[in-house]
């Protein structure tokens, strides 16, 4: 198995049989202080958790389910840009290490051929608008079968596995997500959002498409343009208003 070469990325692991949630496994490491960089992976989930209170299905041995601790300096209004990156990361990492043409769907899925194959969570803790820690939750349908699915996945997920068709080697695959993740947060760090954004504008399914998005304010239709600088996506009305989304679940239309 390959070892994590990054510096702080994964520098801190835990490594899990069966747990809840490995988001509340990271939470309870951030509360008692764990640096950022620490990583909690587990074999299976039995209360693994999506966005919009989902539930996130999580086999024995079948995914990557893992949570990094993060403690970015910023008002908490910045965190999506951090779910951005997280996806841009894990994006990249799939492609060198399975050459699975993965993209990336608007905030932070992962498809190929329209199916899910992997699925972002980012939590954070704030103290008066100012983050204490946030947690990037990521799984990975990486060695799952057909035949694991239950029947309300099939058609709408899918595996690394499936789609290579061979085993990955989920050992080789989180490290170099943690190297891409590392590599992308330097440059945030340094440069800003604006290079990640490109990078997500890149490697999007979502851009110069038609979507439907489902937000608290109501539904809205029409073409997703890009990013602003914030992480919105720039949705263009038919009537040629552009609305900068900021939540929901994105439809992609033909
Ligand atoms: C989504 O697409 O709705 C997000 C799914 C996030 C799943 C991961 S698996 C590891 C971590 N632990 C959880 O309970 N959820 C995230």
């Amino acid at each position: 198995a390959q070892r994590i070469q990054s510096k702080v990325m994964g520098s801190r692991l835990k490594i899990l049989g069966t747990t809840v949630s490995t988001q509340e496994e990271a939470k309870a490491l951030a509360e008692e202080g764990a640096p950022e960089g620490t990583l909690v992976i587990a074999e299976e989930q039995t209360g693994g958790k999506g966005r919009m209170g989902r539930k996130w299905f999580s086999p024995y041995g079948k995914g990557i389910w893992m949570s990094l601790v993060l403690r970015p300096e910023q008002p908490l209004h910045y965190t999506p840009q951090l779910t951005l990156l997280t996806g841009v990361a894990v994006c990249r990492a799939v492609r060198k290490v399975t050459g699975v043409m993965a993209g990336l769907k608007w905030p932070n899925d992962l498809l190929v051929d329209g199916r899910k194959i992997c699925g972002i969570l980012l939590e954070s803790a704030a103290e008066d608008e100012h983050v204490r820690y946030c947690i990037a939750g990521i799984g990975i349908s990486a060695n799952l079968d057909r035949d694991d699915y239950p029947e309300e996945l099939t058609g709408i997920g899918t595996s690394l596995k499936i789609e290579a068709g061979e085993p990955i080697d989920r050992m080789a695959l989180i490290a170099t997500v943690m190297e891409e993740f590392e590599m992308l947060y330097e440059l945030y760090r340094k440069d800003g959002f604006q290079p990640v954004a490109s990078l997500w504008e890149a490697l999007s399914v979502t851009l110069g498409k038609r979507v439907s998005i489902q937000t608290a304010r109501g539904p809205i239709e029409g073409m997703a343009d890009g990013l602003d600088a914030s992480g919105a996506l720039r949705v263009r009305t038919d009537a040629g208003e552009q609305i900068p989304v900021f939540s929901g679940d994105v439809e992609l239309r033909r």
